[in-house]
């Protein structure tokens, strides 16, 4: 499903097939995720920046992995009124994302609101414009909590795929969900629609607080478009080799696939 998913041509959205796995950059400085960076680029062509290290030192860190060459996936999950997250999606497209996301559970309005300030924004300056996708059910929540803490009824599978469902009819490009999520969002929203999974581990890593977790070769043969992997690779001894393994893993589901 990776190369089958490759959404060059299509509204100048410019994302290539080593992009495919996005390791996230969950570290507190410029300095770490420079390390990081120039450790795994360009063997891995895309690169997170979530809440930690964008609020410790702000739009910096997008530059930064840019001026390198790599392309960043801004993972501020936005869940506001429409026309705040509409603001900040414009300011993040400014920033030069390749990929931004918003929370399902803002609404309709409010992701359609994002996928327009983000395309027009993207219009404005010239540039591609960055898939914009919706965060559905994080993968450290299990049924559990959905519906005991959370007071949410039915299986976390059921809200997941009508999430998705409303995220594709808005118009997003796609959604944030776990691998064990994926099949069925497939079947639900088609093969264009960008499917992009954290919960990854490899056989034998600690899942730590993830509870909702698959290896890397079982995400992409269940049609995962994207693998977002952090302490799997950064927090290894060597980050190079744990990234290599992922990728040669990837890859021959890839090729099992096809
Ligand atoms: O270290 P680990 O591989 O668990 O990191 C997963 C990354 O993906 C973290 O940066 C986390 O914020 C992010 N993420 C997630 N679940 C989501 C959305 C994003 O784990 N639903």
């Amino acid at each position: 499903m990776l190369l089958k998913n490759e959404l060059m041509g299509r509204d100048m959205v410019d994302i290539t097939a080593r992009d495919h796995l996005i390791v996230a950059l969950d570290v507190d400085s410029l300095a770490e995720a420079g390390r990081l960076v120039e450790l795994l680029f360009p063997r891995v062509g895309m690169f997170k920046i979530g809440m930690r290290l964008f609020n410790s030192v702000g739009p910096a860190a997008i530059q930064l992995v840019r001026d390198r060459g790599a392309k960043v996936f801004v993972d501020l999950k936005l869940h506001d009124i429409p026309s705040t997250v509409a603001g900040a999606a414009r300011a993040l497209t400014g920033h030069g994302a390749a990929i931004l996301n918003v929370h399902a559970a803002g609404g309709t309005a409010m992701m359609k609101a994002a996928a327009e300030a983000a395309r027009a924004e993207a219009s404005a300056l010239g540039i591609p414009r960055p898939l914009v996708v919706a965060v559905t059910v994080l993968t450290a929540i299990d049924q559990a909590v959905f519906n005991g803490e959370l007071g949410m009824p039915g299986s976390i599978r059921e809200r997941v795929v009508a999430w998705s469902r409303m995220a594709f009819e808005a118009g997003l490009d796609g959604v944030v969900s776990s691998p064990h999520e994926v099949a069925d969002i497939r079947r639900t929203c088609g093969p264009e629609f960008v499917i992009i999974t954290p919960g990854v581990r490899p056989a034998g890593d600690a899942a730590g607080d993830q509870k909702r977790v698959m290896s890397p070769g079982g995400a992409v043969r269940l049609g995962a478009s994207y693998l977002v992997v952090g302490r799997p690779v950064i927090a290894a001894p060597d980050p190079v080799k744990a990234a290599a393994d992922i990728l040669a893993e990837m890859g021959s589901a890839q090729v099992k696939n096809t």
